[in-house]
């Protein structure tokens, strides 16, 4: 069973396909061309290709792109604005057909392209590459093991964890996109103390028809009423304890009925996962490490980092950079969250030979990853680019934390199903019916897109409002605006057909609204592969949102089906091109499109 998870793990690591090559795409060719035209002002070549960072210009200016001259005057340990009103001047006195004219501002070069040269490159690449424009091959050979959801056995999957789970998958989405492999793991708890609590309660307490009609709420249930009890019958303690060592003993009737609630929870979590789109490579969870528990601590004590008592199984870390003292092995002589979380990594790394390995746990764990990684490090273990814990705020509701107690929860299923009562009723309001399962992907996406579009790192407040509107600012938009553009596209199918025989693609006479648009496409790549860098898919909700604007403003003001043939061919491709990006865009954060809203 574990050598058939582990290979089937392994195959999918060994499978790459074929993407398309980053160094292609016409940001590429932009930056080399850049750097060619700099590098040939001196003798010796004095810039690199990681020095020449280009974004969009700012609105106001006539340019269209801009380099970061800090960078480059960093480099030359000289005066970023007076390197870039020298090199200004020098690139403006040679001849270019790319950059037609550059203009210095502060430490900024603000750079007016050729558009024509730019968008034909564009155009001539889409055609190349078609609907995966934005993938690439940018990190390919590379593994990323993402490690997300991670929800506790017989109890219900929390609003925590699904941040985790929508935040884990679109990273996931993001990381294969730029050429990784990925391993998504979900590292469910499903071993420690509250076993033998939940064992017991479920021999003394558990009613057997509501546990047969709701499972999981009855074994919350139950659960809590165990620590009521133990409030009075403190020895409920030792008989809960004494289960547990019997389940980490193998003992059948334990291990029958831990297995028994393993696989109703992981069933309930499927139903969650489902609705969200979201899979996983592999549950392995706290359980599968318990038999390297061991071998963990031998490591750990080999390098002398550990303390052990005389009197009991007791095992401490102290003073590990400065870190506060944890635990590594209680003194009845049982493994803790940290202890199978540090087996967890030893394996991952050894196993996969990972370059990155992200936790997707919310910020109140941050400890905990730190003394994890620090452990880690003084190991004899592989050495990991990138070992990170990405964490991410609280939902509050009213500014409070969500909680059971409270009753200010939503249990998920609850969620998503008053998300979808709104969706209908707004719809209906816009004298609009959809079906069902085009309901079930603007309501589940309106619970992703509130999510990813904050900053990761923050506290969401939530608000029915804010998620669910036709405005900017919410999925829908983003989803109406690529129905709009299907629809236009749709119905002038034909004319496009029909002049593709006699007409061929001109950028030529095209509006300050085409460029820009064109020009925010040339961005999609980077825009996914500084949403990586950081770990923050927001930005590539922002770009979606500025996308979207972009030509909803730009149809606003002009008609596709007006416009002459030539300017014709050429804005439908260039529609073709948004709604690439708009669905290749959505995909990354986990969210579906319609072709008619
Ligand atoms: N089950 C944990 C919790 O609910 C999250 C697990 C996260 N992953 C990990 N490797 N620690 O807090």
């Amino acid at each position: 069973m574990t050598a058939t998870i582990i290979n089937t793990l392994l195959k999918k690591l060994t499978h790459r396909s074929a993407l398309p090559a980053y160094s292609d795409y016409t940001l590429q060719y932009v930056r080399h061309a850049l750097l060619t035209a700099i590098n040939s002002l001196n003798k010796e070549p004095l810039f690199e290709l990681t020095d020449i960072q280009l974004s969009l210009a700012p609105n106001h200016v006539a340019e269209h792109i801009t380099l970061d001259g800090f960078i480059c005057g960093k480099k030359l340990k000289t005066n970023p604005i007076a390197w870039v009103s020298q090199t200004a001047e020098q690139l403006n006195a040679l001849s270019n057909d790319l950059f037609v004219h550059i203009t210095p501002v502060k430490g900024y070069l603000n750079i007016q392209l050729n558009t024509t040269t730019l968008i034909t490159h564009i155009f001539n690449h889409f055609q190349h590459i078609g609907d995966r424009y934005g993938h690439s091959d940018l990190h390919q050979q590379k593994v990323a093991v993402i490690d997300y959801s991670g929800p506790n056995i017989a109890k219900p999957i929390g609003i925590g964890h699904l941040r985790s789970t929508i935040i884990g998958q679109s990273l996931a989405n993001i990381y294969e996109a730029t050429g990784y492999s990925v391993l998504k793991i979900n590292h469910i708890g499903d071993w420690g103390t509250q076993f033998g609590a939940l064992i017991y309660a479920h021999d003394h307490l558990l009613d057997k028809a509501t546990f047969k009609d709701n499972p999981i709420g009855a074994l919350k249930d139950i659960y809590v009423q165990f620590h009521a009890l133990k409030q009075d019958q403190p020895e409920l303690e030792d008989k809960a304890r004494e289960h547990f060592k019997n389940l980490e003993l193998k003992k059948p009737h334990e291990t029958t009925l831990w297995q028994t609630f393993r696989q109703l929870s992981i069933d309930s979590f499927e139903d969650i996962y489902n609705q969200f789109n979201v899979s996983f490579d592999a549950y392995l969870g706290e359980s599968f490490y318990i038999d390297q528990v061991q071998t963990t601590i031998d490591q750990v004590q080999a390098k002398g980092l550990c303390q052990t008592e005389a009197t009991s199984d007791l095992l401490t870390v102290q003073d590990l950079d400065k870190l506060p003292t944890f635990l590594l092995r209680k003194a009845d002589g049982t493994s803790l969250y940290i202890t199978r979380d540090l087996a967890a990594l030893l394996f991952r790394s050894s196993t996969f030979k990972p370059d990155t390995i992200l936790y997707l746990v919310g910020n109140e764990q941050s400890l905990h990853f730190k003394q994890l990684f620090a452990l880690y490090n003084k190991l004899d273990a592989p050495a990991i680019n990138q070992l990170a814990h990405i964490g991410f705020g609280l939902i509050l509701a009213d500014g409070k934390k969500m909680s059971t107690r409270a009753g200010s929860l939503i249990e998920l299923t609850e969620l998503i199903e008053k998300t979808k009562t709104k969706c209908r009723d707004i719809l209906t309001e816009k004298g609009t019916t959809l079906s069902e399962d085009d309901i079930h992907v603007l309501a589940t996406g309106s619970i992703i897109y509130n999510d990813l579009s904050r900053t990761r790192t923050k506290d969401i407040d939530f608000n029915w409002n804010t998620m669910l509107s036709f405005e900017s600012g919410s999925s829908i938009y983003l989803q109406y605006t690529y129905a709009r553009i299907c629809s236009i596209l749709r119905k002038q199918h034909d004319r496009f057909t029909a002049l593709t025989n006699t007409t061929t693609f001109q950028p030529q006479h095209l509006a300050a609204e085409d460029t820009q648009l064109w020009l925010q496409l040339l961005f999609f790549p980077k825009v996914l592969e500084d949403a990586r860098r950081s770990n923050m898919p927001n930005g590539i909700a922002n770009y979606l949102e500025d996308l979207a604007q972009l030509f909803n403003s730009f149809y606003a003001k002009h008609s596709i089906k007006e416009s002459a043939d030539a300017l014709f061919l050429c804005r439908y491709h260039l529609l073709t091109c948004i709604n690439i990006v708009l669905k290749n865009g959505l995909a990354c954060l986990n969210i579906g499109t319609l072709q008619r809203m």
